[in-house]
C-alpha cells in the first residue's frame, strides 16, 4: 500500500516536481495545491491531476497524509510548522527557515508532533556530494581539514525575474535585494553532510557593489550585500570557506570547489573533478546514478544535477516506512543555522561569533 501525497506550490520550481512525485509507484493518491488559480487549473490539467486544493488551510483539513511544500521561501518554517500541527508529514523546499527562530520552532514542531520532515535541499545528492561521502566512508580523506564551496548566482542569471514572479502582486521597490546568507544551503551542505560536522563559529564578511540599485538600505531586507563570504570552524576542527555571491562574472554553480582532508582531497571546478592524494591526482567523473530508484524515476532523474528524483524517492520512502529521512530537521537547519549568524558577522565587521545547533537526531 502507498501513501497520499499533495504538492502545495506549483510555481516555477514546483511544477517540475509534478511528474517525480505523482509517477512515484509508492504514491497511490496524488493532489496538487495553489493559491493561485490559474497555475493549479493549468498544472493539474497538464499533468491529469483530478484532486486540487486552493489552499494550504485546505490541504490541511483533507486527509491527505502528507505534504510538499515548494511555495516562496520566507514562507517555508510557518507553513512546515502548519501542516505538521495538523498531522501531516512534510516536505519543504530550501531554505528551511529564515531566522533562529524559525529554526528552534521547526525543531521543536517535529519533536513534538513526530511527524516526518525532510527538507529538499538539492546538492545533497548532487554526484559530487555523493562521490566525496562515499570517499569519507571509505576513510579515504583521513581527518579532514577545510572545505571551499560556493554559490555562484548573478543576478542578471534570471534572479530579478525570479523574484517579480514570487512576489506578484506585492512586488515593489522595496522588494529588491534578499540576503545572501539566508540561502547558503546549497554551499554548507557540503562541509556539513560530507564531514557529518556542523559549524560552530563564524566570521563573515560583506561585499559592496558600487551604486547597486538591488542590494539597498530602503528595502524590507535592509541589506546592502550582494556578495557574502564566510569562514567558519567546524565540530570537527576542520574549517570551512563559503562564498553565496550574487554579483559576479562567472556562469553560476552550486559546488564544493575542495575538500581536503590529511590523506586525500578532492578538487572541482568549470573544467571538471579531480580526485587527490599524497601520490598523485585522478580526473572522476562522479555518476548521476549513484543510488537504486524507482522507476520512472530512474530515467528521468530531473534538475540540479540529477538530484530531483533521489529527494522525492527519499521524501516517499521515509513516509512509507516511516523512518528517518537522511535530510531531516536537524541536518536541515545545520545547512540555514550558519548563514543566518554569518550575516550577522558580516554587519559588525567580521565579529567571530557562535552558532547555535540542536544536535543529532534522536536514535
Ligand atoms: N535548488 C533548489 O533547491 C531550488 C531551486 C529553485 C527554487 N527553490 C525553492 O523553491 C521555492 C519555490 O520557488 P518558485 O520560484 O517556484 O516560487 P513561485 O513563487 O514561482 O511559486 C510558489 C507558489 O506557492 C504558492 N503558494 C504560496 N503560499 C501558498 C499557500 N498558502 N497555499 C497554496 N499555495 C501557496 C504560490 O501561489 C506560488 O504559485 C523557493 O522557496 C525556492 O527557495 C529551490
Amino acid at each position: 500500500m502507498g501513501i497520499s501525497l499533495g504538492l502545495v506550490g506549483v510555481g516555477m520550481f514546483g511544477r517540475s516536481f509534478i511528474s517525480l512525485f505523482k509517477n512515484h509507484p509508492d504514491v497511490d493518491r496524488f493532489a496538487l495545491c495553489d493559491l493561485r488559480k490559474d497555475r493549479l487549473e493549468y498544472w493539474a490539467d497538464k499533468y491529469d491531476v483530478s484532486e486540487t486544493y486552493r489552499s494550504l488551510d485546505e490541504i490541511c483539513k483533507s486527509d491527505i497524509e502528507s505534504i510538499a511544500i515548494i511555495t516562496q521561501p520566507w514562507l517555508h518554517a510557518r507553513q512546515a510548522i502548519k501542516a505538521m500541527k495538523a498531522g501531516k508529514h512534510v516536505y519543504c523546499a530550501v531554505p528551511a527557515a529564515q531566522s533562529i527562530k524559525e529554526c528552534e520552532m521547526l525543531v521543536k514542531t517535529v519533536k513534538e508532533t513526530g511527524m516526518i520532515y525532510m527538507n529538499g535541499e538539492t546538492s545533497y545528492f548532487r554526484p559530487e556530494a555523493v562521490f566525496c561521502r562515499k570517499k569519507a566512508e571509505e576513510g579515504a580523506f583521513g581527518e579532514f581539514i577545510h572545505c571551499r564551496a560556493e554559490y555562484f548566482h548573478d543576478l542578471s542569471h534570471g534572479l530579478e525575474e525570479v523574484a517579480k514572479n514570487r512576489w506578484g502582486e506585492d512586488w515593489g521597490r522595496d522588494k529588491t535585494g534578499g540576503i545572501p546568507m539566508h540561502y547558503p544551503t546549497h554551499s554548507i551542505c557540503f562541509p556539513v553532510s560530507v564531514m557529518k560536522a556542523h559549524m560552530i563559529k563564524v566570521s563573515a564578511q560583506g561585499f559592496i557593489y558600487p551604486n547597486d540599485d538591488w542590494f539597498r538600505e530602503d528595502t524590507i531586507y535592509r541589506n546592502v550585500f550582494s556578495n557574502e563570504t564566510a569562514f567558519f570552524t567546524m565540530s570537527n576542527g576542520a574549517t570551512a570557506l563559503i562564498c553565496e555571491f550574487r554579483r559576479i562574472g562567472h556562469p553560476g554553480c552550486e559546488r564544493t570547489s575542495g575538500i581536503y582532508g590529511t590523506e586525500g582531497s578532492f578538487e572541482c571546478n568549470l573544467a571538471g573533478a579531480v580526485w587527490a592524494d599524497k601520490n598523485g591526482r585522478q580526473i572522476v567523473n562522479p555518476t548521476r546514478h549513484h543510488e537504486w530508484l524507482p522507476e520512472p524515476l530512474a530515467t528521468n532523474l530531473g534538475g540540479h544535477g540529477g538530484s530531483h528524483a533521489y529527494l522525492v524517492h527519499e521524501f516517499v520512502d521515509s513516509v512509507k516506512k516511516q523512518r528517518l529521512p537522511r535530510i531531516n530537521v536537524w541536518e536541515a537547519v545545520r545547512y540555514c543555522a550558519p548563514g543566518i549568524i554569518a550575516h550577522q558577522s558580516a554587519l559588525q565587521e567580521g565579529r567571530l561569533l557562535k552558532i547555535p545547533d540542536w544536535g543529532d537526531p534522536p536514535e
